[in-house]
């Protein structure tokens, strides 16, 4: 098993080099599918989660080479409209975009619902609404396997309106590019990531208009073709760098950001005393004082995400005064904050609200990344906490993070990632 050991207290100082957007990537893989060409995409991260992907699109056929850790092209033409089985999408949610590409290359597609981070129950049922306008016939067979079918080769443009869900506006982007008609999403989700997918598939020929507002509109093309493209920054990976810098009271460039895509982010950091200085493709960050209380809600884009209120949950716990987190996207995201506690933290839970009264400095103890963003908040708070915290887990933290550990220590942190034999092949061995 492998560990994450943090000592912490040490400021972070000089930069940091932030990678390409895990959520856009993954859509802009599954994306690949439709182009049925050969398709160029840089500035990918080198994580799990674009692995598991680029394993599924190989599964199924695809010519998948990698360029170089940063890039890979794929080529669909000879591509198979077969099964995607349990097997293959439970380590990733985003493998249920390829019920979107499938069901808009072949007018049919047969995907196991996925796996991916537990916070509470995670319905597909707008996507499932989304797909169904577009005319296909949903089943649920053995094995959860979702199957989706429409009466002729491509599904069939219309109007779906999907309560700002992220994967659902994605899925049904997927699914409409190629349809018969026009297809008009209302309620559309406006995350960056929704945006890079629509770039990419009118890089490819697709004709996609309005994606970050609330309503998309898409015309229907009958081919795409294949295209060289460079996915967006990561936003909250950036973000995640931005929490830890502010935790360690240190100082440092956080580099290849998109400052307007952490607009958000940064305002909540400059309301808890850090100062924030944004240029064209980088934001410096100098937490030199005290960090102050503040209240924090979740919402969609361009509100505060969710994928960043862990990480803040850890920041705040050792500020100066009393702060809200209210969780206004998933039921059960504040699980993390139990193994907070451990450190000292104080706070309480109730329902999608946390109340947490900072302490004066966390102290290091063995905690567990319960999911990709609970991971990270455990290092930032390793990372400002008295002493040595132990992270179990981190396969948790690798499905989103390239190189936590390497691109902490060029910071100065005192991290190392261990392989540490389990306690029941000890004992066997013993
Ligand atoms: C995406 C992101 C995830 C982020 C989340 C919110 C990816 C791969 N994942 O997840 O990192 O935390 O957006 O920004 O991009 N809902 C339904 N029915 C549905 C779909 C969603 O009720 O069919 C609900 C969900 O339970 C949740 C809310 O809508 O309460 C938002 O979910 P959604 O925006 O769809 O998140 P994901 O796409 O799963």
């Amino acid at each position: 098993m492998e560990k994450i050991f943090i000592n912490g207290g040490k400021p972070l100082r000089g930069e940091v080099q932030i990678g390409g957007a895990k959520n856009a990537v993954v859509a802009l893989l599954a994306g690949t599918v439709l182009a049925k060409d050969l398709c160029r995409i840089d500035n990918i991260p080198d994580i799990s989660d674009v692995s598991i992907i680029l394993n599924i699109l190989h599964q199924l056929g695809a010519d998948v080479r990698r360029v170089n850790k940063h890039c890979v092209e794929i080529n669909t033409k000879h591509f198979d409209s077969g099964e995607v089985p349990y097997e293959l999408t439970k380590h990733c949610r985003a493998s249920y975009y390829l019920l979107g590409a499938l069901f808009g290359r072949f007018g049919h597609a047969r995907v196991a619902l996925p796996g991916g981070c537990d916070f509470g129950v995670r319905p597909i049922d707008l996507h499932i609404y989304g797909f169904q306008q577009l005319g296909a016939r949903y089943d649920f067979e053995k094995n959860a396997i979702v199957s989706l079918k429409a009466d002729q080769d491509r599904p069939s443009g219309n109007m779906a309106c999907l309560n700002f869900s992220v994967g659902a506006t994605i899925n049904i982007m997927l699914a409409a590019v190629r349809a018969r008609g026009v297809t008009v999403i209302e309620n559309a989700a406006k995350e960056p990531h929704v945006v890079d997918l629509a770039n990419f598939l009118n890089s490819c020929g697709a004709n996609v208009r309005g994606a970050g507002t609330d309503i998309i509109k898409i015309n229907g093309v009958k081919e795409l073709h294949g295209c060289e493209y460079a996915a967006i920054p990561d936003q909250i990976e950036a973000g995640t760098y931005m929490t830890a810098i502010a935790a360690t009271h240190g100082q440092a460039l956080v580099r290849n950001v998109i400052p307007k895509h952490m607009e958000c982010i940064s305002a909540k950091l400059i309301e808890c005393g850090v100062n924030i200085q944004e240029f064209d493709d980088s934001i410096l960050v100098s937490a030199l004082g005290p960090i102050q209380r503040c209240n924090i809600k979740t919402m969609p884009y361009p509100g505060f995400p969710t994928d960043m209120q862990p990480q803040f949950g850890a920041l705040l716990a050792a500020a100066d005064g009393t702060s809200i987190m209210s969780e206004g996207i998933f039921d059960n995201r504040f699980r993390y904050m139990e193994q907070l506690t451990r450190m000292g933290a104080q706070l309480k839970v109730d329902g999608k609200v946390a109340v947490i009264e900072g302490v004066e400095q966390l102290q290091g103890a063995p905690v567990k990344a319960y999911d990709l963003r609970a991971g990270a908040a455990m290092v930032v708070a390793g990372l400002s906490a008295q002493g040595t915290t132990e992270i179990e887990n981190i396969e948790f933290i690798d499905r989103g993070y390239e190189d936590i550990v390497g691109k902490l220590a060029a910071m100065g942190a005192d991290i190392k990632r261990k392989n540490i034999p389990e306690f029941s092949a000890m004992k066997a061995a013993g």
